[in-house]
């Protein structure tokens, strides 16, 4: 959570703050704060709760002219959203100012003591002890990285940080410690940042480096060193990452969710491309450069994520056992971690995440790798922590996703799922003839063009969904592959509508959830066709036996289910593994048009931020 942003240079700092924070605010929003060195030597901070907007508004036409600062929009964990709780926060003397993402866990020991020691403090933050035990670390005359490095020893929990001092008021010091999300350092000409993530640094540079976990970087305008949280001094070389500018903006949709919907087809194609050969069949996976003998030591899969990728991997875990034929079962990161899973050599732990730096999904990959487990991760984002924990990536190729809510990422995350079960079967020799590899690869060709005409159908969802979006309750219903996405389809509309809604596996709705059905809940039914078709279009008998309304989500040509349910939404027929891809789509449509229509903040839903770095 919280997004930072940190200049050094020969440009005015604060436009450039702003602008990487705008980037960067779909990692918080409830508050925003920036400080920076003016040119006559004093420290300026101005904070405001609320929206970035209100924030640069209240800059407006008097900011002094500065060329060093660091600026943070904030998620609240310790203290509620306010003026005073939101960064940066400084010392006793207004010399030290920090900006920081994670958790200070022993805060309330570290501030017991720094308050007997004479510190002042004004916050009811964590983060707010930072500045003051760097200002007692720089008492014997340390740099400040030295002291910053001091400072992190004492403190428990997972952080990113990064902080200034008027004492050295030409550089940056930035810091990661464990999984409190990422610290990106881009190097310019003549000028340098520091941020929390790649978007707010993109328009400047390409050439970047990621801090790991204990090290510190001391940014000035032309060169960046590197040490460890003992002061050790670090060799670290810069790379290039790929920027596609066009998927930074919004261009001419009202909104990134609904630009981010719609950029399926072309996700989908991006994931798939150049890793399918069609004819003979073959898979490729760039970044599974795992031998094959040790592919076929695996004996069982654990695939782990949370939220909307906890749902993806719910739908692998049928690839995983049914084409690559490994035991399967899945987890949600935040749980598996505290179970005291029982690893081994032979199990591969698939996880998936669109950031990779969920905090939790990091710490169940951490445990993994202390079992020695290993390691395969689906993630969107190059670089990032997941994949430099996992001994193999498979990418999902959709550039930047803003919109908080996921929706992109979660298809494309699927079919990145697939392509690895096909990629294990192939290795493993659980495929060893032509034609059933084919039969799995073949279906995968039209995948992009399904996807478009789904796509294409958006008034259908839209007067769908004005025809709901009174509603208060939801019950989503599906069986077996689909089960997952009935979920994620309740998710999306929670998320984003603050409506309530629950994901049910259709069998077990006579065990309890039957009871709230009547007119006033309606329920969406995931009734493609496939091998339990009959199952779930019993249960759509039961609900209309008791006055539900039924939206079903049914194959096309399906006449029987068009005439039971009051609503249907036909999908193209694909093969039934890649049916749970088609169905997701209306349902984030669906999901959309009740947010928009209600006056919900669709990209930037209460209480959510794109990456939890938190737990
Ligand atoms: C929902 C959503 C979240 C994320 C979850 C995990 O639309 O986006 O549920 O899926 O926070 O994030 P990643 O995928 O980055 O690990």
């Amino acid at each position: 959570m919280c997004g930072i942003i940190g200049y050094v240079g020969n440009r005015p700092a604060v436009p450039i703050l702003l602008e990487g924070l705008q980037r960067l605010e779909y990692r918080g929003y409830d508050s925003a704060g920036l400080a920076v060195l003016a040119e006559n030597g004093e420290l300026c901070i101005e904070k405001s709760v609320g929206k970035l907007a209100t924030l640069a508004s209240s800059l407006r036409g008097r900011w002094p002219s500065s060329f060093l600062g660091i600026g943070h929009t904030r998620w609240a964990t310790h203290g509620r959203p306010s003026d005073i709780n939101a960064h940066p926060h400084h010392d006793c003397h207004c010399r030290v100012v920090v900006i920081h993402n994670g958790i200070v866990e022993n805060y309330l020991s570290l501030k017991q003591r720094l308050i007997d020691q004479g510190h002042t403090f004004l916050s009811e933050t964590d983060t707010e002890v930072i500045p003051h035990l760097i200002e007692h670390h720089l008492r014997d005359g340390s740099s400040l990285e030295v002291a910053v490095g001091r400072a992190i020893s004492e403190m428990e929990g997972a952080h990113a940080l990064v902080v200034f001092s008027l004492s050295e008021p030409d550089k940056l010091v930035a810091a990661r410690v464990g999984n409190a999300g990422g610290v990106v350092v881009g190097y310019g000409q003549g000028e340098m940042f520091v941020a929390s993530d790649l978007p707010a640094l993109l328009p400047h540079t390409r050439r970047v480096a990621f801090l790991a976990d204990g090290e510190i970087a001391a940014v000035k305008a032309d060169r960046v060193s590197y040490l460890s949280t003992d002061g050790s001094i670090l060799v670290k070389e810069h790379q290039t990452v790929p920027y596609d500018p066009v998927s930074a903006a919004r261009g001419n949709y009202k909104h990134f969710m609904l630009k981010e919907i719609a950029e399926q087809p072309e996700a989908i194609l991006d994931t798939i491309r150049g890793r399918v050969r069609f004819e003979p069949p073959a898979i490729a996976l760039e970044n599974v450069a795992i031998p094959k003998r040790r592919l076929k030591q695996i004996r069982r899969a654990v695939l782990v994520g949370m939220g909307t990728s906890l749902h993806a991997a719910m739908v692998g875990r049928h690839y995983i056992e049914q084409i690559a034929r490994i035991p399967a079962e899945v987890d949600n990161a935040s749980e598996f971690r505290y179970r005291k899973p029982l690893l081994g050599l032979d199990t591969l732990v698939i996880s998936l995440g669109q950031s990779g730096e969920t905090v939790d999904t990091l710490a169940a990959m951490d445990e993994a790798r202390r079992q020695g487990a290993l390691q395969i991760t689906v993630c969107n984002v190059v670089g990032s922590q997941a994949t430099r924990i996992a001994d193999g990536v498979v990418y999902t190729r959709c550039g930047l996703e803003v919109g908080v809510a996921s929706t992109k990422t979660f298809t494309a995350a699927i079919t990145a799922l697939y392509l690895l079960a096909c990629y294990l079967a192939q290795e493993r020799g659980v495929v060893d003839d032509e034609a059933h590899l084919r039969s799995l690869i073949a279906p995968l060709a039209r995948m992009p063009s399904l996807v478009g005409r789904v796509t294409q159908r958006d008034e259908e969802y839209e007067r769908l969904a004005h025809r709901f979006f009174r509603y208060n309750n939801f019950l989503y219903l599906a069986r077996g592959i689909q089960f997952p996405i009935a979920m994620e389809g309740a998710l999306k509309l929670k998320e984003v509508s603050y409506i309530h809604a629950e994901g049910y596996p259709a069998g077990e709705m006579k065990h309890g959830p039957i009871a709230l059905i009547d007119e006033e809940m309606p329920v969406v039914a995931i009734a493609t066709r496939g091998e339990l078709h009959d199952k779930i279009i019993s249960n759509i008998e039961q609900v209309k036996a008791r006055d539900g309304t039924v939206i079903a989500i049914a194959s096309e040509g399906d006449e029987e289910l068009a005439r039971k349910a009051d609503h249907v939404i036909h999908l193209p027929q694909a093969s039934s593994f890649l049916m749970p891809i088609l169905a997701a789509i209306p349902l984030q449509f669906f999901a959309y048009h009740i947010a928009v229509r209600r006056g919900c903040d669709v990209d930037q839903p209460r209480n959510l931020a794109k990456t939890v770095t938190v737990e």
